[in-house]
């Protein structure tokens, strides 16, 4: 680029900006709509990196065309896209444009989303949004929350008010209760918050993969009775590994009767709330003393939006807001929320916006579709499963996600788990889908989470046909 402002004030001239900004909302728009026709994943190994991407630090700038032409040659085309429609590996991203351009505009006006004075209209929009979803999930006007990074996040924030109310920090002698199936983030969480590994019962989940509340109950006693303080129980509201919903209602009565706290792990099955299927499978959602529910998954946002919602949400206040001196000037009154006072964060970005803004711009009633398509999809792919006699459903499909294994009469438990684990590496090889794997009861299984509301029967159907390919290929 040539002319313009001295690039000493890292400024750019106004024709500079816009053909860099169209060039730039062009290349996003050709790849949404190219996205189908791509592999869904692309890796490339450390060393070819090295090679492509190593260089000193740039003293002088290089045109900017150079740039972006390295960028999508070497970065952008070694990733996994999440938001693809064949898409089916762990927990998918498929994120909208109406979003895309919210967190461009959130940067262009570079909002720093801490605090009243820094940013009143941001906060307020933040706040009507944190609302919608408190209202979407029928937790009482007394709660509240924020935005985050993502779930690990806001189950950390979520047990570090539940330590800080329940125990006033004394931790000595705390348990943590959580099924088996529980996502990692929360035994990362409570280390983070100075738990030793003793003080986590992961207990055995049921037959459906739910906390089984009997053995909650039993494991309360026992631990009471050996002088333990029980304070803490974290149920799922979809589980990664099978999208199973544990008994919300009884662990919350269970939860009143011992005085304990609710943690409600919803950050990728919460947002079923939206649709019939799924508000029935959350019943209880509403119970919770805190709840994770992450937008970048199943509320279709693109990377990074959690959210956090507490019952009270003065109990968030109380366990993170730390005032020093020089932020004296921040000092607002009690409408006017201070973000930087309810979690980790001081500076943060405008997150909300992007959810504010596609809910606008789609509507609820779209939302609330892209959801119930996800049930659809996991329920079609299950059919066609149970169809063939090469797969066995290991779980019925539940809130997206259905897994299933690859049987045939000859050949041990090993030898299957074997081929099951080949179909997974030959499908993120080949990269026209991706399907994750687990294990369950010691056996190896292959999930599909389909939450992308832009996934055809016809996609389930062809990653089908190659599992099966790559199934035969496997066993010789
Ligand atoms: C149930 C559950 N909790 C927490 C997380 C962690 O969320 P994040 O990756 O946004 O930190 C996940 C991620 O898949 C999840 O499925």
């Amino acid at each position: 680029m040539s002319d313009g402002p001295p690039k000493d004030a890292l400024q750019l001239s106004r024709d500079e900006m816009l053909a860099f900004g169209h060039e730039i909302v062009a290349i996003i728009v050709a790849h949404v709509e190219s996205l189908r026709e791509k592999p869904v994943v692309r890796k490339m190994d450390r060393l070819s990196l090295e090679s492509r991407l190593r260089e000193p630090l740039p003293e002088r700038g290089v045109d900017v065309g150079t740039v972006i032409r390295q960028l999508q040659q070497d970065v952008f085309s070694n990733i996994m896209h999440n938001d693809h429609p064949r898409c089916f590996a762990f927990i998918p991203g498929p994120g909208n444009f109406v979003s895309v351009m919210a967190d461009a505009l959130a940067s262009g006006f570079n909002v720093i989303a801490a605090d009243w004075l820094d940013a009143s209209g941001p906060s307020e929009v933040e706040l009507v949004t944190v609302d919608w979803l408190r209202q979407l999930c029928a937790l009482p006007e007394s709660a509240g929350g924020l935005f985050v990074s993502g779930g690990s996040m806001a189950n950390l924030i979520s047990l570090r008010t539940a330590r800080h109310v329940m125990l006033r920090e004394k931790t000595a002698g705390a348990v943590v209760y959580c099924s088996d199936q529980t996502h990692s983030s929360v035994e990362r969480a409570l280390q983070v918050l100075g738990f030793e590994t003793t003080q986590l019962r992961k207990l055995p989940s049921d037959d459906l993969f739910r906390l089984s509340v009997t053995c909650l109950k039993q494991e309360v006693t026992a631990d009471r009775a050996a002088g333990k303080v029980p304070f803490c129980v974290i149920a799922n509201a979809g589980t990664t590994n099978t999208g199973a919903v544990d008994p919300l209602i009884e662990a919350a009565e269970l939860c009143k009767q011992e005085g304990l706290w609710l943690h409600v792990d919803g950050a990728y099955g919460a947002p079923a709330v939206l649709c019939e299927k799924g508000r029935s499978l959350l019943r209880g959602l509403q119970l919770a003393d805190s709840l994770s529910l992450d937008p970048h998954k199943w509320l279709f946002q693109p990377f990074e939006i959690g959210c956090v919602l507490i019952r009270d949400v003065h109990l968030l206040k109380e366990a993170f807001a730390i005032r020093p001196e020089y932020l004296k000037d921040l000092e607002s009154t009690a409408e006017e929320i201070n973000f930087c006072d309810y979690g980790i964060q001081l500076s943060r970005s405008f997150r909300a916006l992007k959810l504010w803004m596609s809910l606008k711009v789609f509507g609820l009633e779209a939302f609330r579709e892209a959801v119930a398509r996800g049930f659809v999809l996991a329920e079609f792919a299950e059919t066609l499963l149970r169809a063939s006699p090469h797969w066995e459903i290991v779980t019925a499909a539940s809130m997206g996600i259905v897994t299933f294994r690859f049987v045939q009469e000859r050949g041990s438990q090993h030898d299957l788990d074997q081929v099951n684990q080949r179909i997974v590496d030959e499908i993120f090889k080949e990269g026209f889908a991706t399907v994750s794997s687990t294990r369950l009861r010691g056996r190896k299984v292959l999930r599909l989470c389909t939450i992308n509301p832009r996934t055809t029967e016809d996609d389930i159907r062809q990653t089908v046909y190659r599992m099966e390919h790559f199934a035969r290929l496997a066993c010789g």
